[in-house]
């Protein structure tokens, strides 16, 4: 049952991309399921970093394949900027190493006009889209009027669903928005163009991971996002609009339930968040200021996709249990262990306070109301030391084994791997308790 499943356990950001570089190493196939170009996965080997948006970050080990499954949603511009990015680093990304699902959605530069226009129009009540044209995609794709990865294969006919849905959104962007209307020609070229560098890449790829999973090869799905930003699950309406879960991998990869060997949670040690929504242990001042870092680094807390400065908290234990819950997690690995060095004291969210004053394990509503909720923290006791250098168990500070230890404990979950920094090399393998 080769399949092993990565994903967020919080609102994106949990460092997935350098997990996956790590899984990676021992898998045939890396694949992504779900979301589109608005994740960002960063990976570092040695001196380079990259920043990849769609393209799964294990591309990277020269012996895999790469897959986009059909729950995506595919822009053709980022996705060609990205493989030559990729190339240009050395980098091999070709048909018979990289494979589109047929079945993935596109996305236009009429839905990147929408998701803008809709986010302006929503006011104070902005999501904080990335404005990458997913909603509108999804919107598209559920309302069965979407263009297909498949639709590149026939270019006559790609012309004219793509005159007819450009038309359509000049229409809504005119009489809902009163934007200005796209101009026609160029999208209708640039695409045409993006179609035919395409075509040799397109395939039935859930037939390709059915054999792969029949031959026992490994095949590792590559969450996008996290739980608290799932359509079906996460802090509704401030969500991106796709299944991110570990359900999410079956309906987006055209593959069935039996063949899950482990469903690991990427963890921070600490939360953030980028746009809008509740967030209960969310940190200002000096404390948000400290974990955020200064931008300086590219793994300091600012989006890899817009750019903007993340939101910082404590770890939540409330959010983590709830990701197990909905992920069948089978195990944790713990980020970003390193930035925590330095601090008096660390705070550790493990239940909630309602606006009784009642202390609960576990929301009434799921994440529906977490603005009603304050934390309820225990103290941990902080260490000195840098961990960066550190690659070993032993070697830890004792306070930071207690650390890992408690988050096991209120979790209920083992942690199979901390990180002590951004670099490949920078992991140490917790053992079993
Ligand atoms: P959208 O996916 O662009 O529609 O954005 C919806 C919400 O999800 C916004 O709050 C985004 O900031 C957030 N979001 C989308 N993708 C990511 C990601 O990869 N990491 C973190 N937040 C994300």
């Amino acid at each position: 049952m080769p399949l092993r499943i990565l994903v967020g356990t919080q609102w994106g950001d949990e460092g997935k991309g350098r997990i996956v570089d790590l899984m990676s190493a021992e898998s045939h196939y890396v694949v992504r399921y779900n979301g589109g170009d608005n994740a960002g996965h960063t990976v570092t080997v040695g001196k380079q970093t990259f920043k990849l948006h769609l393209v799964p970050s294990g591309i990277i080990h020269p012996h895999t394949i790469g897959i986009l499954g059909n729950g995506l949603v595919i822009n053709p511009r980022s996705l060609l900027s990205e493989i030559e990015m990729l190339r240009a680093a050395g980098i091999e990304v070709s048909p018979t190493r990289l494979k589109i699902s047929f079945g993935a959605h596109l996305i236009t530069q009429g839905h990147i006009a929408l998701d803008k226009a809709k986010e302006l129009a929503r006011g104070k009540g902005q999501i904080g889209t990335t404005g990458r044209g997913i909603g509108p995609a999804y919107t598209d794709k559920a309302s069965r009027s979407g263009l297909r990865i498949f639709d590149l294969l026939d270019l006559n006919q790609l012309v004219v669903k793509m005159r007819m849905h450009l038309e359509q959104v000049n229409q809504i962007l005119l009489s809902q928005f009163k934007a200005e209307p796209l101009a026609l020609s160029p999208i209708l070229e640039e695409m045409l163009n993006h179609a035919r560098f395409l075509q040799p890449y397109i395939a039935d790829t859930g037939a390709i991971l059915d054999q792969a999973l029949r031959d026992n090869q490994i095949v590792l799905a590559e969450g996008a996002q996290g739980i608290l930003l799932d359509i079906d699950h996460g802090s509704y309406p401030f969500v991106t609009s796709s299944n991110v879960t570990a359900t999410g991998v079956f309906s987006g990869l055209g593959i069935g339930i039996r063949v899950v060997e482990s469903v690991t949670g990427a963890t921070k040690a600490f939360q953030s968040r980028v746009g809008a929504g509740p967030f209960p242990t969310e940190l200002d001042g000096e404390m948000a200021t400290r974990l955020r870092g200064t931008g300086a680094n590219p793994w300091d807390e600012f989006g890899t996709t817009t750019g903007r400065p993340r939101r910082v908290g404590w770890l939540d234990g409330v959010l983590l249990r709830y990701a197990r819950r909905i992920n069948g997690l089978t195990d944790l690995v713990l980020t970003k262990l390193d930035v925590l060095s330095g601090l008096e004291t660390i705070s550790v969210c493990n239940a909630y306070m309602d606006e009784q004053g009642q202390k609960v394990d576990t929301p009434a509503m799921g994440v529906c109301e977490l603005e009603r909720y304050q934390p309820v923290y225990t103290q941990l006791e902080g260490w000195q030391e840098n961990l960066t250098g550190l690659r070993s168990w032993t070697d830890l500070p004792e306070q930071a084994k207690v650390y890992v230890r408690f988050v096991e404990k209120i979790s209920g979950l083992p942690v199979s791997m901390v990180s002590v920094g951004p670099e490949r090399s920078q992991i140490i393998v917790v053992p079993r308790e």
